[in-house]
């Protein structure tokens, strides 16, 4: 079986292509054009590219798209230019969760599919009481006012929170939330969290982007992962010096450490 990604042109599309191959999976993307690096990954047989713009894709052509995938990642984001923020499509992430979702439930496979969408810390998960001080709740009002990308991504993930919920027969979902993304060539130790355990306004923890890869890869590919962390938001956070000794002296907020060899070895 294989794993669609959408926004595999991406920063961490690419990323998580790339190790989803390495790991065995086949893998099937959208694209608005390809390039060398999809050419170069091709020759293997284990990737097929469609060049399509997601967005002119219908629910019909959806469900053919995803007839052979067990699992689906959204790694769609706005492109950070004036057009990518204020332009259209303003609900590019949201409006494809749905196609996704809606081709899911036509093709009413007997296994449920795994979706997992790349979201962000600053979207609380409102299944839970995730603490926001009176700041934070006045900055994130202006950014949803302000920045149509953020409400976008609130969109999405309320889509799957409450529109498919917990008890779906056909689709099980991961809401996955960086905090400020960073680029590093290698996994690094990383820690998971229900909720976060900073602020994503005053006191942003960093995220590498071949971390939030690794972890895509692994919730698509590994069955008691992906049963640990269905239908929750975990945020995903790199393992600072002071992180390790907080999360190893307390297990409070129900961390668990990706990687800890390579801060323990
Ligand atoms: N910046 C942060 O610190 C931060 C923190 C937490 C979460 N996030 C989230 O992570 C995302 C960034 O991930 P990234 O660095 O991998 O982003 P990225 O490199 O900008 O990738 C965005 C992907 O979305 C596609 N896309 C954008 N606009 C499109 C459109 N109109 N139609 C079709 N496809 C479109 C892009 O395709 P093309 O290559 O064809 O443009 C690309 O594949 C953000 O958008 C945000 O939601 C960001």
């Amino acid at each position: 079986m294989k794993t669609l990604v959408v926004g595999a042109s991406g920063a961490i599309g690419r990323l998580l292509v790339e190790q989803l191959l390495a790991s065995g999976r086949s893998v099937k993307v959208v694209v608005r054009s390809t390039s060398d690096f999809f050419d170069a990954w091709r020759y293997d047989g284990h990737l097929t590219v469609i060049k399509r713009n997601i967005t002119e894709i219908t629910v019909e052509e959806m469900s053919e798209l995803l007839a052979d995938c067990d699992s689906v990642v959204s790694c769609l984001g706005h492109n950070l230019t004036l057009k990518g923020i204020y332009g259209k499509p303003r609900r590019l992430v949201a409006d494809t969760v749905s196609v996704i979702s809606e081709a899911i439930l036509i093709n009413a496979f007997e296994m449920p599919i795994r979706f997992v969408l790349m979201n962000t810390a600053g979207n609380a998960n409102r299944d839970l009481d995730e603490p926001l001080s009176t700041g934070q709740k006045l900055v994130i009002g202006l950014v949803r006012l302000f920045l149509p990308p953020h409400q976008d991504n609130e969109k999405a993930a309320d889509y799957l929170r409450i529109k498919i919920g917990q008890n779906n027969r056909f689709i099980e979902w991961v809401v996955v939330r960086p905090d400020t993304l960073i680029d590093e060539a290698k996994v690094s130790a990383y820690s998971l969290h229900n909720s976060p355990t900073r602020s994503a306004i005053f006191d942003p923890g960093k995220t590498s982007r071949v971390n939030v890869g690794h972890f895509m890869t692994a919730l698509v590919s590994d069955d008691q992962m992906w049963s640990k962390w269905k239908g929750k938001m975990p945020v995903i956070y790199n393992v600072t010096e002071e992180m390790k000794y907080a999360i190893l002296s307390s297990n409070r907020n129900h961390a668990s450490i990706i990687g800890m060899k390579c801060w323990i070895g």
